[in-house]
């Protein structure tokens, strides 16, 4: 609104978060531009679902349209499997960030060992509703469905930052016996290991949609052709000063560590030429 009425520069812009912490926008705005989405499928009813499961090739991927870490995202085997989670989004119960009903849920394990749900309700019954509360969830996702296509084989996703001229991008590594990348905290630096057509591709959405800062998530398919599951214009900011350096937008290496705060400003207002703090004063 401050953007929009007083016409003051903003960050984030619109452009930029519009989409934030929805696939789905995220989906149908990169692939009207003509970039490589990730193949999905989404629904808005439950007939139309039923009808593309009846004939879909599994396993096939399932998440929840916000989300982070991987915890919205589990691994569809067949078609019950598929049924029911597609009823369940039909429901009026929905389903809770987090909270996927299918044993593939990165959280199905800790939530049933450590008895999430008695506790809730104990915490309920005795007054203490907080953030721990019986109903801690504040967002429910219900009344569409996504499924997108499984790309199996990866071993790491490819994760590209771009922020003004600056790209920065590093791998993540699956957890262990898993094809969940995003949370699991193994990230690889090593900059030779890194796929330069991701970072082509991020460079070139940025720029032709006006992103001001904007994080890539690539999958790669048979033939390695990288496709992307998410963008999101914010994310954890050390993981990006942890990169040994970045490419600049004609693809020259630039050695060193930057806070992603950093480049937000320089790319805000690049004729104050602004320097980024010694560590020393970074903390
Ligand atoms: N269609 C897919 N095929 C294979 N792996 C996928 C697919 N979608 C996501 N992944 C893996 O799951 C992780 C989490 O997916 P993502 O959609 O980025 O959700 P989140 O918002 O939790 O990061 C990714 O980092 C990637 O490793
Ligand atoms: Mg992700």
């Amino acid at each position: 609104m401050i953007q929009n009425e007083f016409g003051i520069k903003c960050f984030p812009d619109t452009t930029t978060c519009w989409h934030y912490d929805d696939k789905i926008r995220q989906y149908y705005l990169a692939r009207s531009a003509g970039f490589p989405m990730a193949k999905s499928w989404i629904f808005w009813n439950l007939e139309d679902a039923l009808d593309w499961i009846e004939d879909a090739t599994f396993p096939v991927v399932f998440k929840l349209k916000g989300g982070a870490g991987s915890t919205n995202v589990v691994l569809i085997k067949n078609k019950q499997e598929a049924i029911n989670v597609t009823r369940r989004m039909f429901s009026i119960k929905g389903i809770s960030f987090g909270k996927i009903p299918h044993n593939n849920n990165l959280n199905y394990l800790r939530d049933f060992l450590k008895l999430y749900a008695l506790r809730r309700f104990i915490a309920e019954y005795r007054g203490r509703l907080g953030p721990k509360g019986r109903l801690p969830y504040w967002q429910t996702h219900r009344d569409y469905v996504l499924f997108q296509k499984f790309f199996c084989d990866n071993q790491y996703d490819q994760r590209v930052t771009i922020i003004g001229k600056r790209a920065f991008s590093f791998l993540r590594y699956t957890r262990p016996n898993d094809f969940r990348a995003s949370g699991s905290g193994l990230i690889e630096y090593d900059i030779e290991k890194n796929h330069t057509s991701c970072i082509n591709i991020a460079f070139e959405i940025s720029k032709k949609m006006n992103f001001q800062s904007m994080a890539y998530d690539f999958v790669f398919d048979e033939n390695t052709k990288p496709h992307i599951v998410e963008i999101s214009y914010t994310f954890i900011d050390y993981a990006v000063r942890n990169c040994p350096g970045y490419f600049d937008d004609t693809l020259n290496w630039h050695e060193g560590h930057y806070w992603p705060q950093f480049s937000v400003i320089d790319m805000l207002f690049p004729d104050l030429d602004i320097k980024q703090p010694p560590d020393s004063v970074m903390g």
